[in-house]
């Protein structure tokens, strides 16, 4: 587990820091920025899991470098999707999570999840939805011509990246662009926008009303 002790000078936030877990499938420097900003103080949480699907996954090593719990599966050893779900949604139960971030999780999910955790549960894509969801979302604004593309951070509805959306950061893109230059632009944006967004919900400033989300001051 990671934690923060909130920052200085913050009267308003909530005593608890929020307990996070984030879901990955890849790199994880998602994770790393996310992580970096709880152990700077920047955000009031905890870091309390993180949940992968690829044993191999190399944000495996950043968590434990880290010193966060991981839970790894492997999807193909379960009957189906909701099988595996439910351990995890046991696991987040019993170790009282408040948020979950799914960041590079390349894995739809049912409602097994999204039930108990509808409004908990966040994920950040690379392109501004509603364009180029799915997988690839750089790669298709790059192939369509787009002039702007960017990075959505989304409450998870169990349709594929078509969850309320919370907040966008636009990111321009140049003639010469490659998926390497572009998808590295967009990074960087990822790792601004996702901290900023989970120190909004820690600070309990994020209000969702259908599909209208409001952060308040
Ligand atoms: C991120 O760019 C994230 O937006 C994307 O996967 C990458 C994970 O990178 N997610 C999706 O495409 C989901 N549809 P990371 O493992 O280095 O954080």
């Amino acid at each position: 587990m990671i934690a923060s002790n909130g920052g200085e000078g913050k009267a308003s936030v909530p005593s608890a820091p929020l307990k996070i877990v984030v879901f990955a499938s890849g790199s994880g420097s998602n994770f790393q920025a996310l992580a970096e900003a709880v152990r700077e103080g920047r955000i009031h949480a905890t870091i309390e899991l993180v949940v992968c699907d690829k044993p191999s996954a190399y944000v495996l090593e950043r968590a434990r470098n880290f010193g966060v719990e991981t839970y790894t599966f492997s999807p193909k050893q379960y009957p189906s999707r909701e099988a595996y779900e439910e351990e995890i949604v046991a696991k987040l139960q019993a170790q009282g999570i408040d948020l979950i971030v799914m960041a590079g999780y390349m894995r739809l999910v049912t409602k097994v999840l999204v039930e108990p955790y509808y409004g908990r549960m966040i994920n950040i894509h690379p392109a501004l939805l509603p364009a180029f969801p799915g997988i690839n979302g750089i790669g298709q604004a790059l192939e369509y011509g787009a002039k702007l593309t960017g990075a959505t951070v989304h409450f998870v509805d169990g349709g594929t990246d078509t969850g309320p959306i919370i907040a966008q950061q636009a990111v321009e893109v140049k003639d010469e662009d490659t998926l390497e230059t572009l998808g590295s632009r967009i990074q960087q944006a990822e790792y601004e926008l996702l901290p900023k967004v989970v120190g909004w919900i820690a600070e309990d400033r994020v209000t969702l009303n259908g599909r209208k989300v409001t952060i308040n001051n």
